[in-house]
């Protein structure tokens, strides 16, 4: 079933949402050894298989006993019933003393049997009971632990590739422990199943041993259960446990603490059928769901490979991939019988279906080129004006799973081959995303190429691998159980019918439009700014009876009288002006400090109320107010903005007069983005006084906002961190006490610099005027 080709596609399944497809090209010395990789193509005759295979379970293939006890009818058994043995392709039961009950799983009670240590009672007459009620019924016969996870559908592939009428003992073949050798009394080329992965017995084998079962426990040698069962059969049925390599890796078994409760993206993981020990039910519920997420993954690769098989048999009748939707294979008789937006909609063939080629992407003009980025040590983008940075969490696993998933797939007949080859480093890697298809990566990797048949040999090689990884689409969650979900926008509508499957994100919208804004502003001087603010508010807040109010933490500085009066008459003048609206203010004497100042204002509010902490330099518009209503939810969310902060209007030869605010148009040379500033927020005032609020002993404009975000990140609450386009921090200069420290005199001429303008700006001017600059 496999075709050679000229490259090798390897279709893998990766993160979530994504769908890898891989062509790795031969180009070395070690072609020759290596051309047999070019085999390894998907094998279109397994899924087909596959699918033929109806997924109902066939109930008479297998019967699964569970061993357990009354200590753990409730937790572990219960956590087997609720995960995989849903699945079980046949029946399970599960078996425990005499005495114990249990509501959540189908017991039995095994007849003059206690939950002592250890259970050779119990695993004999569970074998006998499963014997006699149910020899007919079923082909192969499970004995289960309650600490065991299977994957189910790949047990039942395995097991219908054996012939069922013969004896077949199946499991991890032990030999005991080195300081147990001679104790467990085997002969030499004995051995057992160990009983912790699971054991599988033929009906054959079964209907062998029964009859001697007391005969078998009359002759124990051991303490060992699982030992003692694998004598019985041996004796009786005449097989042994089967001998291979592989069982160790398909009956796996690992008492390291953290086997199944640390990061489950594990090759060991990936290529178990059954798991062994998993002793918190917790850890059961977990490793199923991402049991399931595989399969998902697994699933979404089918459906693309089966999108782009349409698309190309299509192509040979003349259809072209933008008409596929509604062509017919015969009259009457639609290619894809449901339209876009129906629950059964089978996905976007022009999506799912376009072909895996590093040139899928048709590039008309320069603009339309995507530019790829490089990752080495850093991140070398063109996207970011830093032109290198530290690798992200996030891209940095991605890359770990794509090279986990390719080497899988590599190796994934390394035994047919004698060969295997080993991953050792990334050395480099180029990827680029394209919003539509999806992402597209270039990975530079040193593997070890291992030989061990024939000419047996170790060679380090270097391959370059092309990977793509396909968008599926995304679909849409409403949380129908929380009342500020509500997701109404034509928008999302639009995204929700146009995407039949998929992802589920939950989207939490706060709806209220009424919602009011608390505005919590400190301010000090600064007469000429607090003009501005108090016009760009007039003309958004109170003209567009916006729902806003406005709370001032006035400061009083005997230096600054004056300028505390004109504020003050201001304040004055324009609660006369809207008698109606809502405009507070209160004057505080002591030293400045931001923090405090929100306190202040903070403690006009009502506990429930939505607070927007801002400054006196920033403007807004409306679109600025439906974000903070839109990302502030309470109990749930708080809103952080990234302001856009302008450059110098002097600088830029620009006029001084930013008094209204005007629709701006972005761009690097007006201003840049306030990453590091976290002082303007949305949250509400319970939310706030949850987050132990902000630290008021720190004076000044200082660090109180960093140390609350941080706060807020190690806090249950979600973050949503953005830039507002619409929240703009107009330019006023700096001074710089000559006062301060050398350290932090620099800080604060490097700062006054950075605010200045863009790097293209100064530089222009510094060339303009080097001469003064010597
Ligand atoms: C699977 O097989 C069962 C029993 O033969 C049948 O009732 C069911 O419709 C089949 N399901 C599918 C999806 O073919
Ligand atoms: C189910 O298993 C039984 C027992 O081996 C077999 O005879 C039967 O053909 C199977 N049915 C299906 C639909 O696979
Ligand atoms: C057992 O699990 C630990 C922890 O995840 C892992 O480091 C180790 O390699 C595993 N052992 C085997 C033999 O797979
Ligand atoms: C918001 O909720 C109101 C009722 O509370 C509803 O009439 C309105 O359509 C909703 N708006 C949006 C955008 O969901
Ligand atoms: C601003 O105007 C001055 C004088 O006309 C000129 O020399 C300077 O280059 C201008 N600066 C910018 C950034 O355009
Ligand atoms: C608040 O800030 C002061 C001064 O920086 C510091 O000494 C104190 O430990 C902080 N308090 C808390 C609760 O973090």
């Amino acid at each position: 079933m496999a075709r050679k080709r000229k490259f090798l596609k390897l279709f893998i399944g990766a993160i979530i949402g994504l769908v890898v497809t891989s062509l790795l090209k031969n180009n070395s010395k070690m072609r020759d050894n290596l051309c047999s990789l070019d085999y390894e193509v998907y094998d279109a005759a397994d899924t087909v298989n596959d699918r033929l295979t109806n997924d109902t379970v066939n109930d008479s293939f297998l019967l699964v006993g569970v061993m357990t006890a009354q200590k753990y009818v409730n937790t572990r058994a219960k956590a087997v019933y609720e995960t995989w043995g849903k699945n079980t392709p046949g029946k399970i039961l599960f078996f425990s003393s005499e005495n114990s009950r249990s509501d959540h799983v189908p017991l039995v009670p095994l007849p003059k049997i206690d939950d002592n240590y250890p259970p050779q009672k119990k695993s004999f007459a569970m074998l006998k009971y499963m014997h006699d009620n149910y020899i007919d019924d079923y082909e192969w016969f499970l004995r289960a632990d309650d600490d065991l996870y299977i994957r189910t559908d790949r047990l039942q592939k395995l097991l219908q590739s054996v012939d069922s009428n013969k004896a077949w003992f199946i499991g991890q073949a032990g030999r005991g422990k080195p300081q147990e050798m001679g104790l467990l009394a085997l002969q030499k080329n004995e051995n057992y199943c160990m009983g912790g992965p699971g054991i599988i017995l033929s009906r054959e084998t079964l209907k062998r041993i029964v009859p001697h079962i007391d005969d078998c426990l009359q002759h124990l040698y051991s303490t060992h259960e699982d030992v003692e069962l694998g004598r019985c059969v041996k004796k009786f049925a005449g097989v042994s446990c089967t001998w291979a390599y592989e069982m160790q890796t398909i009956f796996y078994h690992n008492q390291t603490n953290d086997a199944f409760s640390g990061s489950l993206k594990q090759k060991y993981i990936h290529n178990a059928i059954t798991m062994h020990p998993i002793k918190d039910p917790q850890n059961m519920y977990r490793l199923h769901n991402y049991i399931k997420g595989q399969k998902i993954q697994h699933n979404y690769q089918e459906a693309i490979t089966l999108h782009r098989d349409i698309s190309s048999s299509m192509s040979y009748f003349g259809v072209e991939p933008g008409s596929l939707i509604n062509s017919e294979l015969i009259e009457d008789l639609p290619l894809y019988p449901e339209p876009p937006g129906s629950e059964y909609f089978l996905g976007d063939p022009e999506l799912l279906g376009s072909p895996n080629s590093l040139n899928r992407f048709n590039y008309k003009t320069i603009a339309d080129v995507l530019e790829w980025e490089l990752i080495a040590k850093s991140l070398y983008s063109y996207k970011d004006f830093n032109p290198k940075k530290r690798i992200g969490s996030s891209l940095k696993e991605g890359l770990s799973d794509i090279v986990r998933e390719v080497m899988e797939i590599t190796n994934s007949n390394a035994n047919q081959r004698g060969r295997m080859i080993e991953f050792k480093e990334l050395l480099y890697a180029y990827w680029r995303l394209d919003p539509v298809h999806g992402a597209d990566l270039i990975l530079d990797m040193s593997l070890l190429y291992k030989k061990y048949t024939g000419n047996k040999m170790t060679v380090p090689v270097r391959r370059h691998l092309y990977v793509q990884q396909t968008f599926t689409g995304i679909s849409i969650k409403e949380l129908s159980n929380d009342e500020s979900v509500i997701q109404e926008d034509n928008f999302v509508k639009g995204v929700f019918s146009k995407i039949g499957q998929s992802l589920q994100i939950p989207l939490i919208f706060n709806n209220n439009s009424r919602e009011i804004i608390n505005f919590i502003l400190p301010l000090s001087g600064r007469f000429e700014t607090f003009k501005r603010f108090i016009k760009v508010y007039e003309n958004v807040c109170i003209n567009e009876e916006e729902s806003t109010r406005l709370l001032i933490v006035l400061y009083k500085d005997d230096n600054e009288l004056e300028e505390f009066n004109n504020n003050l008459n201001l304040i004055k003048l324009t609660q006369e002006k809207y008698p109606k609206h809502e405009l507070y203010y209160k004057i505080v004497t002591e030293a400045f400090s931001r923090g405090r100042a929100l306190q202040y204002g903070l403690d006009m509010c009502q506990n429930e109320d939505l607070l927007f902490f801002i400054d006196v330099d920033i403007v807004f518009n409306r679109l600025s107010l439906q974000r903070i209503r839109l990302n502030t939810v309470k109990h749930k969310q708080i809103y952080f903005p990234i302001v856009y902060s302008l450059y110098s209007p002097k600088f830029l030869n620009e006029s001084e007069d930013n008094s209204v605010f005007v629709e701006l148009n972005l761009d690097n040379r007006k201003g840049f983005w306030r990453q590091f500033g976290f002082g303007i927020a949305s949250i509400f005032k319970c939310d706030f006084v949850t987050l132990g609020g902000f630290n008021t002993s720190i004076a000044g404009w200082g660090v109180e906002d960093v140390i609350f975000f941080e706060s807020a990140i190690k806090s249950d609450f979600k973050i949503i961190r953005s830039v507002d386009p619409h929240l703009v921090h107009i330019y006023h200069s700096i001074k710089c006490d000559n006062n301060l420290e050398e350290a932090q005199k620099n800080m604060c001429i490097g700062t006054k610099a950075n605010i200045l303008g863009s790097l293209y700006d100064v530089q222009n001017f510094y060339l303009k005027y080097k001469h003064l600059f010597s």
